[in-house]
Parts: structure tokens; sequence; C-alpha cells
């Protein structure tokens, strides 16, 4: 059984993993809307992975007696300078979910629930992975600069690390 402390900071996360997913979704459509369609595709699929991560918290929290709740969700940035910017976006708002997750580990501690913070191991792998992925694809902005064939070279190359990223998933 969950304590109260902990359903409510559950269900807080389950609103950022929704909201993690709306994010990337409208960065998907800016994208689409720009004609990168690798860009594009590589943002529909971590928004379908954030939503997993959302179920996997919701089934975990009603499993454990707990109620998740399905709250509303704010509005995502749906613009963008560049893609430059739209992935320095990306990479910030990992590095929010990574100190959100954290906290959560901190408070099963707290609460003394070790099944929770067996349950949160899963994700602060996850978030190792999904920063560090989102600092080389950064990494690779920043050497590509202004130059347009670049930008022509990395929105085709995204879309195969979209191919691994759903493989390896695959093979779990
Ligand atoms: Fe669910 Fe990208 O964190």
């Amino acid at each position: 059984m969950l304590s109260k402390k902990i359903e409510k900071a559950l269900n807080d996360q389950i609103r950022i993993e929704a909201e993690s997913s709306q994010i990337y979704l409208a960065m998907a459509c800016w994208a689409e809307v720009k004609g990168l369609e690798g860009v594009a595709g590589f943002m529909y699929s971590q928004s379908d992975e954030e939503r997993t991560h959302m179920l996997k918290l919701v089934r975990y929290v009603n499993e454990r007696g707990g109620h998740a709740h399905v709250s509303a969700l704010k509005a995502p940035n749906v613009t963008f300078k560049s893609f430059k910017e739209m992935f320095e976006k990306l990479f910030e708002h990992e590095v929010f979910v990574s100190e959100s997750i954290n906290e959560l580990v901190h408070i099963s501690l707290q609460e003394k629930d070790y099944s929770t913070h067996n349950f949160l191991q899963w994700y602060v792998a996850e978030q190792i992975e999904e920063e560090a992925m989102a600092r080389t694809i950064l990494d690779k902005i920043n050497m590509i600069g202004n130059d347009k064939g670049g930008l022509y070279l990395f929105d085709r190359d995204i879309q195969q690390l979209t191919i691994s990223t759903a493989a390896s998933e695959g093979a779990e």
C-alpha cells in the first residue's frame, strides 16, 4: 500500500511524463511543418516513449492500492526560433525530469517504501540514457552550425537513431 505522500509524488510524476509527451508532440509538429521529416519522426517516437513512461507509473500506482490521476496539462510551446533551440529545450526538459525522478527516489527512501524505490530504478537508468542522447544530439547540432548540407544530413541520420532506439527497446 502506498503512503499518501508517495501516492501524491507519483501522481505528480505521472503529470510530468504526460506533459513531456505533449511537449515532444508539439516539437514533432513544428519539425514536420518545417519539412524536417527525420527530426519529426524522432520527436514522434520520443512523445510515444513518454506516454509509456506515464502508463508504467499509472499502472504501478493503481496496482499498489493508490489511484492514478489523469489531470489537466500545461500547454506546451508550439513554435521555436530554430531547431537548435528546440533541441536545447528538449535537453533542459530531460534534466528537469531527472531532477524530479531523483526527488521521487529521495521521498521513497524517506518513506521507507523499498518497492517504490526498486520500481524507480528503471526511471533512473532511463534518464541517464535520455540525457546522454540529448547531449549527443546537441553536440552534433553545434558542429553543424548554419550549414544547410549539415542540416540535411542530420535530418537523415536522426532517423537512424530513432530506428536503433526502437530496436533496442524491442530487445528489452
Ligand atoms: Fe520520461 Fe524523457 O523522461
